[in-house]
C-alpha cells in the first residue's frame, strides 16, 4: 500500500508524531506478564563481549546502547562504523556476540561487516526494521524494531524504536548475567511502559523549538554537546541538522569541549546542550559554563529542575519533561529530531529528500 503523510506536510514530521504509537506498540511486544520478551535463543549467561556495528544514525543508537550493556548489565561492548569495521578485521574472540543495527536492513558496509563476522563463528544479531531484509535474513537472532515504514531519509523513529529495542536487550543481558533483582527489573519495566507518554509530552515542545530555529537558521556553524548516554545524541542531533538544514554542526562530550571546539566559541555560534538533570549534570552545566563565558549562545535543554538550576543566563531554554535516568537518550531524541525539522523549514530545504543523501545506502 502507497503510504502517505496522512495531513503532514512531510513524511519526518509524520514519522516524529508517530513515535508514542510505535514506541508503545514496540515495548508491549518487548514485554509480557511484566517480564521481558524477546526472542528465546537471545541468552546473554555465556556472552563475554558484543561488537556492535552500523552506519550513520544506526551507529549512534549502538553508541547509546555501549552505555547500557556497560552499565546495567556488566558486558564489555565495542562499537565501529562498519566501512571501519570490515577493513580493520578486527580480532573476534570465542562468546563474542556481533551486534548489526540497520534499519533498512540493507546497508552495503552493515551487511558485509556481517558476513565477515559469519566467517568467524560469531553469533550474529540483526536489529532491523525491514523484516525482511538481507541483515534480517541472514542474523542467527533477528530482534525487528517494529518502528513501520520511514520514508523520510532523516531516521527519526527507527532511531528511537533501535534504541528501544536496546535497551530491552540491555535488560536481558542484565536478567541473564544475574544484574539485576527482581525489584529492579520491575521498575525498569514500569519506566519503559511510561515512555511513549513521555515522548507525547515531549512533541509538545514543538512551538517553542520552531521559534528558536529561526534564529539557529542564521547560524554557520552550531554545536551540541552532552555527557554519558546524552554524548551520541549530541552526535545525532548534529548530524540530524546538517543532513536536512545544510548547516554545519559537530557533536562533542561536553567534557572534550576544552580540548578544541572552545576555540570555536564566539557570540555567533549557537550551542545545544542535552542535559536532562541527571548524575552528571553538575559537570555538564560547568561545561556550558565555560562557554558562556566566552559569550557563547547557550540553548539549553534540561527539565524544569535542571533549568530552574542553571538556566540563568542562557541564550534560550527548552523545558523536557523529567525523565529516568536510563530514558533520558531515547525521550532527547525529540528536541535533536524538532531542532533539525523546524530549522529546516526556516532554511527552506527539502526536508524529506535532502540533496546528495539516499535513505538506503547499497554500494559501498
Ligand atoms: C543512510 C541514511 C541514514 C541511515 C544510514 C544507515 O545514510 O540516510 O539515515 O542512518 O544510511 O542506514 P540503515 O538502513 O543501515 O540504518
Amino acid at each position: 500500500a502507497q503510504i502517505e503523510k496522512g495531513g503532514f506536510k512531510h513524511f519526518m514530521a509524520k514519522e516524529i508524531a508517530e513515535q508514542p504509537v510505535v514506541l508503545a506498540e514496540a515495548i508491549q511486544r518487548g514485554v509480557a506478564n511484566g517480564t521481558l520478551n524477546l526472542p528465546e535463543d537471545m541468552d546473554f549467561s555465556k556472552v563475554e563481549r558484543l561488537t556492535m556495528v552500523a552506519c550513520g544514525t544506526a551507529y549512534y543508537a549502538c553508541v547509546v546502547a555501549k552505555y547500557w550493556f556497560e552499565k546495567v548489565a556488566g558486558l564489555p561492548v565495542e562499537v565501529d562504523v562498519a566501512s571501519e569495521f570490515r577493513y580493520r578485521e578486527p580480532p573476534i574472540t570465542p562468546n563474542t556476540w556481533a551486534v548489526f543495527v540497520s534499519q533498512s536492513g540493507e546497508t552495503a558496509d552493515t551487511l558485509a561487516a556481517l558476513r565477515f563476522c559469519q566467517g568467524k563463528a560469531a553469533k550474529i544479531v540483526g536489529v532491523v526494521n525491514v523484516p525482511t531484509s538481507s541483515i534480517a535474513r541472514e542474523s542467527d537472532i533477528a530482534l525487528p524494531i517494529r518502528a513501520g515504514v520511514e520514508v523520510g531519509v532523516a531516521s527519526t523513529k527507527a532511531f528511537t524504536c533501535q534504541l528501544t529495542a536496546l535497551a530491552l536487550m540491555a535488560l536481558k543481558a542484565a536478567q541473564d548475567r544475574g544484574r539485576l533483582t527482581a525489584a529492579e527489573l520491575a521498575q525498569y519495566i514500569a519506566d519503559l511502559s511510561a515512555l511513549p507518554g513521555l515522548v507525547n509530552q515531549a512533541l509538545l515542545i514543538a512551538p517553542e523549538v520552531s521559534r528558536v530555529a529561526k534564529e539557529l537558521a542564521e547560524a554557520q556553524d552550531i554545536l551540541f554537546l552532552g555527557r554519558g548516554p546524552l554524548f551520541p545524541l549530541a552526535m545525532e542531533g548534529a548530524l540530524k541538522l546538517k543532513e536536512i538544514s545544510y548547516i554545519h554542526a559537530e557533536g562533542y562530550a561536553s567534557g572534550e569541549l576544552k580540548h578544541g571546539p572552545i576555540a570555536l566559541i564566539d557570540a555567533h555560534v549557537p550551542v545545544v546542550v542535552l542535559a536532562p538533570r541527571d548524575a552528571l549534570f553538575e559537570k555538564t552545566v560547568s561545561n556550558m559554563q565555560e562557554v558562556m563565558a566566552r559569550h557563547g549562545k547557550v540553548l539549553l535543554i534540561s527539565d524544569a529542575a535542571g533549568l530552574e538550576e542553571a538556566g540563568m543566563g542562557c541564550w534560550r531554554t527548552i523545558t523536557m519533561p523529567s525523565v529516568p535516568d536510563f530514558l533520558a537518550p531515547i525521550l532527547y531524541a525529540v528536541p535533536a529530531q524538532l531542532l533539525a525539522y523546524h530549522t529546516a523549514i526556516a532554511k527552506g530545504t527539502d526536508v524529506d529528500q535532502p540533496r546528495n543523501l539516499a535513505k538506503s545506502v547499497t554500494v559501498e
